[in-house]
């Protein structure tokens, strides 16, 4: 019983959500395993479209399960108004369809103002986060002295561990020029409140996952934000702050790494990054913006204008290295049409040195020049095809070349936003 895990091959932004949703259909949980509500996955099903922050991207189909991991930094504030909305749209009519783990990380409203606080205070250097408090949360976590969802079911606890960290916060917020507006009898009393809303899906994730595994279920794992924004393999310190890869899937929900059995990338036909760093194909011209507004590439979580460029094999070819990809899906392969030609950097070109793989020190790419291969383009509209022999030759061609540069098969293609725009050549469930 296949196992699948859903990574961004790029820098975030891939269209995770959109395929998600759709292979869900052959999944009976997926789940959540990192980060936060920095991610912003759209899923659009019939002309209606669903922007989700932190509930998994399976929840709009009825009867399977929703599973969010310990290795999520989880904001309860935008839990509880995400499901507030679902319901509001006839969605989550059994609240059994969601599960979150009891030792998920809580976001508090310190480590908010503190993400705020300490990008403006970094000014011209800042990362770009989405200020929705995830690096200072995972660095509470990281440094033992965490809130964790088990923290707001116990009112004592929840008090006593607000009034422990409330000093240093102020203090750093202080130190950071902002006014901390942190008052803790109504913090402890809204997060007590948001617990016992949080309560009735709280569980002990790993021994729910173990059962359901030995039951005969098929898991989705859903990875947010993408390799290049990983801690550890990303372009530190532009990036976010958990492991995006593959190998994080079962760390951050309690199982081991015999659980998995499929890993599949997901990237653009061309490439996007929000935020600060370094980005050697981005395009700052003329046909970066015709990307950007044919792409409609504006951020799902920030609104903020994404960066835009060809498409990167050395990234994908790393990002294939450093998850065990067995195929990718290719997205917005639509958007690229109408270009007199497609280009996909192969080489980058640093210190007067020519590079065919991703370097290791991330501050060569600041001085990379991405060396392209081009190819002819096609002009004919994709977003009506729903078979890889209908696609025009050219944009065939395109895919191919990528997939023999990678050295991964493609095994899908999204034509459109929509659910049913997709072109599955593989089926990961059945693989
Ligand atoms: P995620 O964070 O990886 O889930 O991706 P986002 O949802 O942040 O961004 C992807 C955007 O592209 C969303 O607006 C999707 O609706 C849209 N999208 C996904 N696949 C396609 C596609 O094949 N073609 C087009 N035109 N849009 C797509
Ligand atoms: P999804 O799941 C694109 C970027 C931010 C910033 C850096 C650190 O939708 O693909 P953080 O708030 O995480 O501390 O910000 O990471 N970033 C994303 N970029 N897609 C995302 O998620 C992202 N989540 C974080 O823009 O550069
Ligand atoms: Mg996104």
């Amino acid at each position: 019983m296949p196992n699948v895990v859903v990574v961004g091959a790029q820098w975030g932004d891939e269209g995770k959500g959109k395929i998600v949703d759709l292979l869900t259909e052959h999944a009976d949980v997926v789940v959540r395993f990192q980060g936060g509500n920095n991610a912003g996955h759209t899923l659009v099903v019939n002309g209606e479209k669903t922007v989700l922050h932190l509930i998994p991207a399976g929840i709009l189909h009825p009867g399977k399960s929703c599973v969010i991991g310990n290795g999520v930094v989880f904001d309860p504030e935008v839990f509880v108004m995400e499901v507030d909305r679902l319901k509001s749209r006839n969605a989550l009519a059994d609240d059994a369809q969601l599960v979150v783990s009891l030792d998920a990380h809580v976001i508090m409203p310190w480590h908010k103002a503190i993400d705020i606080a300490r990008e403006q205070a970094m000014g011209a250097g800042k990362i770009g986060t989405t200020g929705r408090g995830i690096g200072p949360t995972y660095e509470d976590k990281v440094a033992r002295r965490g809130l964790r969802i088990r923290d707001l079911l116990d009112a004592g606890r929840l008090e006593r561990k607000v009034k422990e960290r409330l000093p240093a916060a102020r203090e750093e917020l202080r130190r950071l020029g902002a006014t901390p507006d942190l008052d803790e009898a109504a913090i402890v009393a809204r997060y007590a409140e948001l617990g016992r809303r949080v309560a009735r899906y709280a569980a002990d994730v790993s021994l729910w996952l173990h059962r359901a595994l030995q039951n005969g279920k098929q898991l989705l794992f859903e990875g947010a934000q993408g390799t290049m924004l990983d801690v550890d393999h990303g372009t530190y310190p532009f990036v976010t702050s958990s492991n995006t890869v593959a190998g994080n899937a079962v760390v951050g929900c309690g199982l081991g790494p015999t659980a998995v059995d499929y890993v599949l990338g997901i990237s653009k036909a061309y490439s996007t990054r929000v935020g600060g760093g370094p980005y050697p194909s981005e395009l700052k011209d003329e046909t970066g913006e015709r990307l950007r507004k044919i792409g409609g590439e504006f951020g799902a979580t920030t609104g903020r204008p994404r960066r835009t460029g060809w498409l990167d094999v050395l990234a994908l070819r790393y990002a294939a290295r450093v998850n065990g990809l067995h195929g990718i899906a290719m997205t917005k392969l639509d958007v690229l049409t109408g270009f007199d030609t497609v280009k996909i950097a192969v080489g980058y070109r640093v210190d007067g040195k020519v590079l065919d793989e991703m370097p290791s020190d991330p501050e060569l790419l600041e001085r990379a020049e991405a060396i392209y291969e081009e190819l002819p383009g096609w002009s004919e509209k994709l977003d009506h095809l729903r078979s890889w022999d209908d696609l025009p030759p050219r944009a065939r061609t395109y895919v191919k070349r990528v997939e023999e540069l990678v050295g991964v098969p493609v095994v899908g293609l999204s034509v459109g936003a929509d659910r049913g725009q997709t072109i599955l050549l593989v089926n990961p469930f059945r693989a």
